[in-house]
């Protein structure tokens, strides 16, 4: 099965059109992303100490939360800063990183988040990321791609973050669209 999402430039001319760069009404801060797919009903994205993006329900403390900076028209690369732990709130300034996806073609590799004068893995790239309503989508040259993917891990309701460029079936991994939207919360 192939699952892969395009949309047309020719949809996104109103987004594009005001590319000036670092144009600060393009820049939204404090944005938390959640995934959504067939069982993932808005799980936040944390870092892991691996530096790697993993969703989970009831994260574990050596997963830390995310406060994301995004620029919506994919000018500038996404960051974030990390929380001590997921429960904490408190952001560690300091540690800024930016999103990164392995785009390369063929690629199913794990997303992840890249320190300022750190390296990324062969084929990461940390521009083009644009907010299309409330979705995540890739620019890539006239179109735009979501291939987020979602694999279940070794830890039971852990998932690590993929991008699967050419959409290919997966092992133990579903589909997913980041989104800004969060789950409504039926607990309060
Ligand atoms: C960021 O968002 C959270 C949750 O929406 C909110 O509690 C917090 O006050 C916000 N922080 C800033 C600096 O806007
Ligand atoms: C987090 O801790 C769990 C054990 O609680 C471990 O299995 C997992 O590999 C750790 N994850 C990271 C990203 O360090
Ligand atoms: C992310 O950080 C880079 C480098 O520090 C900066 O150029 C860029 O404007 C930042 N992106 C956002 C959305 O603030
Ligand atoms: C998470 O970090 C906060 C401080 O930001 C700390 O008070 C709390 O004990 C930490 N929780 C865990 C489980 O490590
Ligand atoms: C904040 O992040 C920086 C850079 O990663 C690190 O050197 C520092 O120890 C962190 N501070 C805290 C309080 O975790
Ligand atoms: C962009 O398109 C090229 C050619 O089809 C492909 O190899 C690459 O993986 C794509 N990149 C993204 C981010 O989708
Ligand atoms: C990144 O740069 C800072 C200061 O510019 C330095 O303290 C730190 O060790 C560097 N980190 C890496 C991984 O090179």
């Amino acid at each position: 099965m192939h699952f892969r999402q395009i949309l047309s430039s020719v949809a996104l001319l109103a987004v594009g059109a005001s590319a000036a760069p670092q144009n600060k009404r393009d820049v939204e801060t404090n944005v938390t992303i959640y995934a959504w797919g067939t069982g993932l009903s808005g799980l936040p994205v944390f870092a892991g100490t691996d530096g790697i993006a993993y969703m989970a329900a009831s994260p574990p403390a050596n997963l830390s939360a995310l406060t994301w900076d995004i620029d919506i028209t994919g000018t500038a690369p996404w960051n974030v800063t990390m929380a001590e732990n997921s429960t904490s709130s408190s952001v560690n300034t300091t540690n800024s990183r930016s999103f990164f996806i392995v785009s390369s073609s063929d690629a199913y590799a794990p997303c992840g988040f890249v320190p300022k004068n750190g390296s990324m893995p062969e084929g990461g790239q940390t521009a083009g990321f644009i907010k299309w309503g409330s979705d995540v989508m890739v620019k890539n040259g006239s179109t735009y791609t979501s291939q987020f993917w979602a694999q279940s891990t070794s830890d039971e309701g852990i998932w690590s973050l993929m991008w699967n460029s050419d959409g290919s079936s997966q092992d133990n991994a579903i589909p997913v669209l980041l989104k800004t939207t969060a789950p409504v919360d039926t607990t309060s």
